[in-house]
């Protein structure tokens, strides 16, 4: 095994990057690259020539002829999770050091778990896109928890309300697959806050779930609730719904509200993105993040993330979200369905 330094991966001081992948989400992933340093984009791949010609990149519309031609050191996995097993399969066979994979990760824990093996066995990275941790406004949030600026934390609150998700033709413009994805809120939006909580607070030791289907048209969930237990009496709530809004010019920079409670303080996250805090019986609030004009999505997440593995990988530095680690969100994301099917809480997430 390397221990994810340029010297032990064999790269110089330029990662060549390949790309899997450029339907909708792939559009901030290669504009995010092309504004990351010490990266050389070596080729998109996409079963849509026109797709990958669109990126401006030498195209391909064949994975294992791009691994062959363009020789990447990393590549970056934007399809959907029924490609992940067979492209890190294969990646890894050619040679390839660094995967980042898109989540949710592969179809299944099971999956997940022998991607994670194989790569492991071949000392080839996985890092998980689970971009949201890298949102600013997040980072703001734990740097506040670690400086004890709410004392101690009692708990905490996250309110999606993406307002995309009312009548016939719900996401129909943006991502048309959510209407026929039978597990929607949780699996493909909510997993997000699965890992952000455990990004903030860590690791849940139980989790209850009541999930639901409002809109008619699609298939799967599009509101809910979690709720994590932590051992210190911490407890987070996840409260989605996909047909409410919130107070923001686009409902998509944050896609909701949170509320983070302390002894000592309360700190609030706005739909601009913008961070406050008030201190324990005083009315004014200290901004400390404010709101600004950031690129791509999410607060530039995307790049966010991107840019923490290159740094990792030519720095030495150590890496967030890597495949091992990451197979814990997909055994608690089980858990809350479970939860919801059988009305109770569950303690046990199988992620070994
Ligand atoms: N992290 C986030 O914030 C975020 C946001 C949106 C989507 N996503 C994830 O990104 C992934 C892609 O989502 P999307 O919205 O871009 O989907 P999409 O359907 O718009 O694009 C997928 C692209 O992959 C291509 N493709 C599919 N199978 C292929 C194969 N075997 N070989 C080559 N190309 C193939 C398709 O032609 C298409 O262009 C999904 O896993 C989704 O969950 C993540």
């Amino acid at each position: 095994m390397n221990d994810g330094s340029a010297k032990d991966l064999g790269v110089s001081d330029t990662l060549r990057v390949a790309c899997l992948g450029a339907g909708y989400f792939a559009q901030f992933h290669y504009d995010a690259w092309r504004r990351v340093e010490r990266v050389r984009l070596v080729g998109s791949c996409d079963q849509d020539p026109s797709k990958a010609k669109a990126t401006g990149l030498t195209a391909f519309s064949d994975l294992e002829c791009m691994l062959k031609m363009a020789k990447p050191d990393l590549l970056d996995i934007i399809t959907p999770p029924p490609t992940h097993f067979s492209a890190i399969e294969l990646a890894i066979r050619k040679g390839v050091k660094t995967i980042i994979c898109q989540k949710p990760f592969c179809t299944s824990l099971e999956e997940a778990r022998k991607a994670t093996k194989l790569a492991e066995e071949a000392g080839v990275i996985i890092v998980i896109h689970e971009n949201f941790r890298f949102q600013p406004w997040y980072r703001t949030i734990r740097q506040a928890l670690e400086r004890q600026l709410l004392g101690d934390l009692l708990q905490v609150t996250f309110r999606l309300r993406t307002g995309d998700g009312q009548g016939p033709k719900a996401y129909l413009d943006r991502q048309p697959y959510f209407q026929e994805m039978p597990r929607l809120l949780i699996h493909e939006t909510g997993v997000h806050w699965i890992d952000t909580f455990r990004y903030l607070i860590g690791e849940p030791e139980a989790v209850y779930a009541d999930l639901r289907r409002l809109n008619p048209a699609i298939k799967g969930e599009d509101a809910g609730y979690f709720i994590f237990d932590y051992s210190n009496g911490v407890r987070a709530l996840f409260d989605g719904n996909r047909l409410l809004d919130h107070a923001a010019e686009n409902c998509r920079t944050t896609l909701g509200e949170a509320l983070l409670e302390g002894t000592r303080g309360t700190l609030t996250l706005k739909g601009d993105g913008s961070v406050r805090l008030r201190h324990f019986g005083d009315k004014d609030e200290t901004l400390l993040l404010a709101a600004q004009d950031w690129p791509g999505f999410g607060g530039d997440c995307v790049k966010n993330l991107i840019s923490h593995v290159v740094d990792g990988l030519l720095d030495g530095k150590p890496l967030e979200n890597e495949a091992r680690s990451y197979l814990k969100v997909i055994a608690i994301e089980q858990a809350i369905y479970e939860s919801d099917r059988k009305g109770q809480k569950i303690r046990e997430f199988d992620c070994a």
